[in-house]
């Protein structure tokens, strides 16, 4: 993963690089450093530091100046988390520095060939050097050591003596923006943070040069090329409102909004969908991670309930390497927050080499996923900061709802309306958690849709709880997992369809014959005893989805906060995965 920036003008840009790495470091958070040449001497300086920016941040002198600085902010993928592995990395003989995001895939082999001494466990040090012992000026060496790594990157580089910084870019994100006071490099918008007006999104394999007063481009071979800007104008950049004790519970709380927005935009925005040409896929396949992979679940349920079409579902780091037998008159749909996973791209990649039709469900405008696809469906859940999703996954929910209604000719406007205007995120809940708190062994369970959502609620308190949870469907219990089920154990049973209540009463007696205790999360009724219970509010059917995911959204944010962790920034991962 991992988010790099890099700055150029006629002012100090430290402190650009500085506030655009705070704007990515959602793409990590392990360690974070900057590499610029000092102004007057043009002595290369590093600065790294373990941890947040804001450790960078108290390191750099006050009186730092330079006008060319690369930054970048690290989720660790080789190497341990520690200053000696924290970017940007230096080649050997000191004359180049450089920042990157993915994943040399041949560095071990590439290293064996170099007689350098090497300083750190990363791959991007292989990548620097090999830049350095390239022939030419600093932009051939750039392009020629590219053609040599396997992998992944986009590449900021800087040389002692020139004032310029090179780019490079395959399969990671990298945007340029430039105005009368200089030149910004970024993995994305976000960096930009509402200066300017308009961006220029690198290619696969292409090349920029960025120099105080302008910036060049090139295609692989190196000729010039120009690239059409995009328009900076939609973009949310407001997430330092925070007014909650974190962004998870912000977004937590949005939902209702996030959904408002999403009814009242979404009926304008589907009007340009062909949906005449989308009526005649005979299947749909979905491809995703993580909690959109549980969205695309929803949707392929939709789908098969209201369309009565054959919908399937695909881990994206499964399919990208399965042996898919690919289908014509199928749309592939990729489902992802930030559209720059780098599964889901790839994966997205391949179903277009197949010539095959794509769409994608996102939530980030100008994403990768964005460029790549035939389709582009987008979410409106603004901004998602927390690391666990919480808006944006009722948000892909709900979409795919509306386009599976949309889609069968459904019109379910009034209900979906009723519900918008009616949703709440904010029942009391503080009791009924205090009491499960002392459980360390949970399991979610449910049936079909609630099967969904049960996995989505175990994802969301072992992210952020560190506990090791499973959701799990009801009627596997007995085939396994009752085993580890004892009177230390507590089962969140989610159940909000009708026609599976008995069965779900069913399970829940198997689990208590076994003197585990049980959450009951439901809108009705149930005729058996239940040790805990969280009463839904009573929607129609295929919006309990919605309804149900949020008070599990609130539990793993209770067990996460009463064990003390910080719910935005769980420890090892990141909000954006555009590593393999
Ligand atoms: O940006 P994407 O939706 O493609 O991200 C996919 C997953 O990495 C993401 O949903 C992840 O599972 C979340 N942290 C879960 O809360």
């Amino acid at each position: 993963m991992c988010g790099i920036c890099g700055a150029i003008g006629n002012e100090n840009q430290i402190s650009t690089v500085v506030a655009g790495l705070k704007k990515l470091d959602y793409r990590g958070y392990d360690s974070s450093g900057v590499a610029y040449l000092q102004t007057p001497q043009n002595q290369l300086c590093v600065q790294k530091s373990v941890g947040s920016v804001k450790n960078l941040q108290k390191k750099l002198e006050k009186n730092a100046f330079s006008n060319v600085v690369i930054g970048h902010t690290r989720w660790a993928t080789h190497g341990n988390v520690c200053e000696k592995n924290a970017h940007p990395h230096v080649s050997s003989s000191g004359r180049f520095a450089i920042v990157h995001n993915g994943i040399v895939e041949n560095f071990e082999s590439l290293k064996q060939r170099m007689s350098c001494d090497f300083y750190s466990d990363t791959d991007t040090e292989v990548f620097v050097n090999l830049i350095e012992n390239q022939t030419g000026n600093t932009l051939q060496k750039l392009q020629k050591a590219s053609t040599l790594i396997k992998g992944s990157f986009a590449v900021a580089l800087l040389e002692v003596g020139i004032d310029k910084i090179f780019l490079a870019k395959r399969s990671s994100p990298l945007m340029v923006a430039f105005d009368h006071r200089g030149c910004v490099a970024a993995s994305d918008i976000s960096a930009f943070a509402g200066r300017f007006d308009c961006c220029w999104i690198l290619n696969d394999n292409e090349f920029a040069v960025l120099e105080k007063d302008k910036v060049t481009f090139f295609d692989q071979k190196l000729k010039k090329i120009s690239i059409k800007p995009i328009k900076i104008d939609e973009y949310d950049f407001a997430e330092e409102n925070l007014q909650e004790d974190s962004f998870m519970l912000k977004e937590i709380k949005e939902q209702p909004v996030v959904l408002r927005n999403t009814y009242f935009k979404y009926f304008a925005e589907i009007q340009n969908l062909d949906w005449e040409k989308l009526k005649k896929f005979h299947a749909f396949h979905f491809v995703a991670c993580g909690t959109a992979y549980h969205s695309c679940l929803m949707g392929a349920r939709f789908l098969k309930q209201f369309c009565k079409k054959n919908a399937t579902c695909d881990i994206a780091s499964e399919f990208r390497y399965d042996n898919n037998i690919f289908v014509k008159n199928c749309l592939y749909i990729f489902v992802s927050q930030s559209g720059e996973t780098a599964d889901t791209i790839a994966c997205a990649n391949l179903v277009k080499q197949k010539g095959l039709p794509t769409m994608c469900v996102t939530n980030v405008p100008y994403c990768t996923l964005n460029n790549l696809a035939d389709y582009v469906l987008p979410t409106f859940a603004g901004k998602e900061i927390a690391v666990a999703s919480t808006k944006a996954y009722t948000a892909q929910v709900f979409t795919l709802l509306v386009f599976a209604l949309r889609l069968a000719n459904l019109d379910c406007q009034e209900i979906l309306k009723k519900f918008v205007l009616n949703l709440q995120t904010t029942q009391d809940l503080d009791s009924v958690f205090k009491q499960i708190e002392k459980f360390k062994k949970i399991f979610f369970v449910g049936r079909e849709q609630d099967f969904v959502t049960a996995l989505e609620g175990a994802l969301k308190l072992k992210e952020i709880a560190y506990i090791g949870c499973i959701g799990i469907a009801a009627g596997e219990l007995k085939h396994g997992t009752l085993a580890l089920v004892d009177d230390e154990t507590l089962i969140v049973a989610i159940s909000t369809q009708k026609s599976l209540k008995e069965k779900m009463e069913s399970n829940m007696l198997e689990i208590k014959a076994r003197g585990g205790k049980i959450l009951l999360v439901s809108q009705f009724k149930h005729d058996i005893d239940v040790d805990f219970l969280i009463k839904l509010p009573d929607f129609e059917e295929f919006l309990m989805p919605i309804v149900s995911i949020i008070p599990l959204q609130h539990l793993a944010l209770h067990f996460c906060q009463s064990l003390g962790y910080n719910p935005d920034k769980p420890r090892n991962l990141a909000k954006s995965v555009t590593v393999e």
